[in-house]
């Protein structure tokens, strides 16, 4: 049976971008690599919407977190968190870990956070020192308010904000140097369409100002080391050269298609799943505020998700993904991000009626791929 991975990272790999990868290995200290190297540098600054230099790192996007907290924060200072979903509680992990004392806004999963409750926070607690947040919260689908939030922190020099761009970065626009934010992260497994294994970061002035007076302990992720090399167009440690060299054909052809007609994609691959599943009475999960790097849908009342996801992989080999603690067998979640195509979305949502109609759910047969296909005409 033929495999669809369909799930919000890892993504669906293109063959270009395989082929590119299976070339012979090439050594890293060489003039070959660094060019290479420096093409992706500057490639990246493209899609993460700056002229800093964004750090490219041989790790998952969990590393890219750590080193944000690592490399600006230090022990006692204070951060606020907004916790509306698993990344938003890994934050609070990372600063647990590193003696940082949190601040948690709690969102109800589903919904995001209000700048609102952010500027209260903000006035209560003047020792706060960053802000952390998700722009897109991939367990539940929501993206939050990045622009609104940065415009409580851009004027201030004592305070920064730190995005989680793993899915968001590449599938709709984070300006990070139009809006003032101080660390955004992405991940090449998301919309980088990649295999895991690479995260970017990229820190304003103020980080790095934030970064000089940090005293956590940090060694392989030490950014300051990381832009020191970055600048000679090499890293600090043996990068991992071949997902360098694949991440130049993505970057590549996002020149190629042009930033717009990138998020344009997303945004109608997230439409027709969203309108598709609506047509056949399954509701959007974050409804009203939803990323368009992924759907995450409500599975119809008294029926567990997992019966999806299990029918969709047994029945027809498509892989999506579930969700975690509270929003198990509730929901499943499907990329936008990556090679998938019209067809896919088409493919999945049909899968979800055939599984539907084995399950006995009512609803009119064929609505659900009628709807979605009408959307995706514009693509
Ligand atoms: C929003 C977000 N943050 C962080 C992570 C963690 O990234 P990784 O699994 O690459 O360490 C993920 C991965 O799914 C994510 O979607």
């Amino acid at each position: 049976m033929k495999n669809y991975v369909l799930t919000p990272g890892p993504v669906p790999v293109p063959e270009f971008v395989m082929l590119e990868m299976a070339k012979p290995i090439i050594h890293h200290r060489t003039e070959e690599f660094e060019e290479i190297f420096y093409k992706a540098t500057q490639g990246l600054k493209k899609v993460f919407m700056t002229e800093e230099e964004v750090l490219i790192l041989a790790s998952s996007g969990t590393g890219a977190m750590d080193a944000a907290i690592c490399n600006t924060l230090s022990k006692g200072d204070t951060a606020l968190v907004v916790n509306g979903g698993k990344f938003g509680e890994r934050w609070l992990k990372i600063c647990k870990a590193y003696g940082v004392n949190t601040i948690e806004i709690k969102v109800e999963w589903g919904k995001a956070v209000s700048p609102k409750v952010i500027e209260d926070a903000l006035k209560e607690n003047k020792s706060i020192k960053a802000i952390l947040v998700q722009a897109s919260e991939t367990s539940t689908g929501v993206e939050h308010p990045i622009e609104d939030i940065a415009k409580l922190t851009k004027s201030r020099d004592d305070i920064i904000l730190i995005v989680d761009g793993i899915t968001a970065v590449g599938a709709f626009p984070v300006e990070f140097d139009k809006w003032g934010i101080d660390i955004l992260i992405g991940g090449s497994q998301k919309a980088f369409m990649m295999p895991p294994g690479l995260a970017f970061i990229v820190l304003s002035k103020k980080a790095w100002d934030f970064n000089d007076k940090s005293d956590l302990p940090k060694f392989y992720l030490d950014l300051s080391q990381a832009h020191k090399n970055s600048l000679k167009k090499t890293s600090p440690w043996t990068p991992a050269v071949t997902l360098v060299i694949g991440l130049n054909a993505v970057l590549e052809y996002f020149e190629k298609l042009g930033l717009e007609k990138l998020f344009e994609r997303h945004s109608i691959l997230s439409e027709a799943t969203t309108k598709g599943f609506e047509a056949m009475g399954l509701e959007n999960f974050a409804k009203g505020c939803t990323s368009t790097a992924l759907s995450v849908i409500k599975s119809p009342e008294g029926i567990d998700a997992g019966l999806i996801i299990k029918g969709l992989k047994k029945k027809y080999g498509m892989i999506v993904a579930g969700g975690q603690d509270q929003a198990k067998g509730k929901i499943f979640r499907i990329t936008h991000m990556g090679y998938v195509d019209k067809a896919d979305i088409i493919s999945v949502i049909a899968g979800v009626e055939g599984i539907l109609t084995e399950l006995k759910y009512k609803f009119e047969p064929g609505s659900g791929v009628a709807k979605a296909t009408q959307i995706l005409d514009k693509l």
